[in-house]
């Protein structure tokens, strides 16, 4: 069982520290001055607020930088979401996408870069918070993200749609993961069993799920077809004869 980390609040400058308080109360979390950062966290997942911006901080991780997102750097430096965006070129446009683990919606962003429309679901509220503010910051309009339990959704799901799936099989391996991915790793905790069956009992004639190479996790149905890449694959559950 992996051990689960709540990362601290923290600000920037006394300016933010107001609105750090207002993020923390709102999202459950605890709120340490920089200075008991320092003190007794410097080994900690850290979401530091400024007045323009919040930025996230594994501090476990020796000189590391605090970062933000940005989805078009995103893009043009990562192979493999170019293998996502060849899985959905398959697709027509005018299917409904829902991404049913959206964390940062870094796939959620390659998705609606072919033209789709995305619907984004992501049960921690901080982490919705987080990824809201960077989508419209960026104005990023094709992607609405909610904070909700993917699980309740699915009953509102029609045939022509697509679920996109990126559960975490429980495994934290730093030398395959970006930063970005094992922030979300080390401080969350998934049920990828619930969410990959729940979507293969709905309405959803295509599920795309998100395999890592080095994923034990074993789902019960075959897929129809699998896109495979040198770390990670796309397994296809195509339903669309039902349509
Ligand atoms: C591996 S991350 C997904 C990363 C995402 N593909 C991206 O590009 O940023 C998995 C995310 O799914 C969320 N999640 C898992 N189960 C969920 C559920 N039932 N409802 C909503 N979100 C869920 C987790 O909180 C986590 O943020």
């Amino acid at each position: 069982m992996k051990s689960i980390q709540e990362p601290f609040v923290s600000y920037l400058s006394e300016k933010s520290r107001k609105k750090a308080e207002t993020f923390s109360k709102k999202h459950g979390l605890f709120l340490q001055s920089p200075r008991e950062v320092r003190k007794f966290h410097n080994d900690k997942l850290i979401i530091w607020i400024g007045q323009e911006d919040t930025y996230l901080q594994d501090l476990s991780i020796k000189n590391s930088k605090p970062f933000s997102l940005n989805f078009s750097k995103h893009q043009s430096r990562n192979n493999n979401k170019n293998l996502l965006q060849r899985c959905f070129s398959k697709f027509d446009t005018s299917f409904s996408v829902y991404d049913l683990t959206a964390g940062f919606c870094l796939d959620s962003f390659l998705i609606s870069e072919l033209g789709f429309k995305v619907k984004a679901y992501e049960k921690e509220s901080w982490l919705c918070e987080f990824t809201k503010e960077k989508l419209k910051d960026q104005k990023i309009f094709n992607i609405k993200i909610k904070n909700k339990n993917s699980l309740d959704v699915m009953g509102e799901i029609e045939n022509k749609s697509i679920i996109y799936l990126d559960p975490m099989f429980g495994v934290d391996n730093k030398a395959f993961a970006k930063k970005e991915m094992h922030f979300l790793r080390k401080s969350l905790n998934d049920d990828p069993d619930k969410v990959i069956n729940a979507s293969l009992e709905s309405k959803a004639c295509l599920i795309v799920v998100k395999r890592h190479k080095v994923d034990k996790f074993k789902i019960k149905n075959n897929p129809s077809f699998e896109l495979q890449g040198k770390v990670v694959s796309f397994q296809v559950y195509d339903r669309r004869e039902k349509l």
